[in-house]
């Protein structure tokens, strides 16, 4: 039966209509060329999971500025220069009928070394020992600074609208920028972008408020936003329900629920989450949908159609987000409207060494590579061995890659 997850989601206040109740969700995809501009591998790609059925698609997070830059191959959007290369992208990324949404982002302070000289953050604090030879060290923005990445949101999602995007997503999660500002770990500040949860919500809702005044009404606007950082004095669920609350002033129409930060990776099932069902996220959006009339989406974990099935019956999302899975086959969502498929068996990626395995860097890299080939028209390769992904992407890019990658 695919009763639930081939029912079509109403945006309401946009009258935009999903067409199915599937999320691709955002998989940074390293693929820009060296000037930070969509790639013909990168549309090929979308154009592949178009055609895989989500009713809703959202590119990997695409930079708001070229100087606060996560990995080399980031896509940056920033002025109109390469806007033809943008329309490209879009249409290819919407061909199925399907919204296709750009997830917007600034780094922070989760910027590699190397690639920028320092991190921008809302304090000047570092990250725990183990991940500071990773990451250039943080700045603490100036209140000048603060308007001028609220400036920098606003025409990105300005220029995604214009390219023909159907819609932007902010991405306020995993630990960048504006997940900084609301992590009371993170951001110490003692002026009104900080302190109490009213003020450290400030900075995305200034976000949300610019975003949506540029885009206009009709246009829909959605937030990624996590649960709980999962840290110690970081960002509780009740501060996540009550930020979520205050954004629904600003008509956003979507709230995709994830978890965790680079410390703490819990977005892909690294560490403690409290669920006990296979998505990760379920049992906090359960409750955050008894307080919100904004449409959810749960992402992480998601791999059973009766999994899915039984989480939008018990009412506690309304969509459901999948990245992995369609890094390994991009049209599941397809054969699991069509009956073709029950169950998402997804590989381990493991390649045995502890101190390879441990930070989950070795599996976004195996999960990047798969994107590669199918980027350059070739199939995933489901079966492809972690320690061969390794000695891949050592032999292609020395042992730089063994620095942090993003989720
Ligand atoms: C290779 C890779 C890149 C990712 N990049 C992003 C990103 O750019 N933005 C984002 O919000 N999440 C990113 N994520 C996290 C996913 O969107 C998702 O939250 C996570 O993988 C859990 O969902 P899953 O169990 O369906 O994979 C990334 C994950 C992977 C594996």
């Amino acid at each position: 039966m695919t009763y639930y997850l081939s029912e079509p989601l109403l945006l309401e206040k946009r009258g935009a209509i999903v067409k199915n109740r599937f999320m691709k969700s955002a998989m940074s995809e390293g693929m820009a060329s060296e000037d930070h501009a969509p790639t013909e591998e990168l549309i090929h790609l979308y154009e592949r999971w178009a055609e895989g059925g989500a009713g809703l698609v959202v590119t990997g997070n695409v930079m708001i500025t070229g100087d606060a830059l996560g990995e080399p191959g980031n896509v940056v959007l920033e002025d109109a220069s390469d806007l033809h290369l943008f329309r490209k992208w879009a249409k290819a990324g919407k061909k199925n009928g399907n919204e296709f949404w750009m997830q917007i982002n600034h780094p922070g302070k989760q910027v590699v070394r190397g690639l920028v000289k320092e991190g921008h953050a809302p304090s000047a604090i570092p990250f725990s020992p183990d991940l500071q030879r990773f990451f250039a060290p943080p700045r603490a923005l100036t209140t000048a600074g603060i308007h001028e990445v609220i400036r920098r949101f606003k025409r990105t999602a300005l220029l995604a609208k214009e390219a023909g995007f159907t819609g932007v997503q902010i991405h306020a999660a995993h630990g960048y920028l504006i997940s900084q500002f609301l992590s009371p770990r993170h951001n110490q500040r003692t002026d009104e972008w900080g302190g109490p949860i009213e003020n450290r919500a400030r900075f995305l809702r200034e976000v949300c408020r610019a975003v949506r005044s540029e885009v206009g009404e009709d246009y829909p606007v959605g937030v990624k936003i996590n649960s709980a950082d999962f840290m110690k004095a970081g960002f509780t669920e009740e501060e996540s329900i009550y930020v979520i609350k205050s954004l629904e002033e600003f008509g956003i129409d979507l709230i995709e629920i994830s978890g965790g930060t680079y410390e703490k990776a819990v977005m892909t099932g690294k560490g403690t989450t409290e669920s006990k069902r296979e998505a990760y996220f379920l049992e906090y959006a359960e409750r955050l949908k008894k307080e919100t009339t904004i449409p959810i989406a749960v992402t992480g974990g998601f791999r059973t159609k009766e999994g899915m099935e039984q989480a939008l019956a018990a009412g506690g999302t309304d969509m459901i987000g999948l990245a992995r899975p369609l890094a390994v086959d991009p049209s599941i969502p397809d054969k699991l409207l069509k009956g073709e498929l029950e169950t998402l068996d997804l590989p381990a990626v493991k390649t045995g060494i502890p101190a390879i395995d441990k930070g989950g860097m070795m599996e976004i890299m195996w999960f990047s590579q798969q994107l590669d080939r199918i980027g350059k028209g070739q199939e995933a390769k489901p079966n492809f061995s972690p320690k061969l992904s390794l000695l891949k992407s050592l032999w292609e890019n020395g042992t730089g890659i063994l620095k942090k990658r993003r989720v």
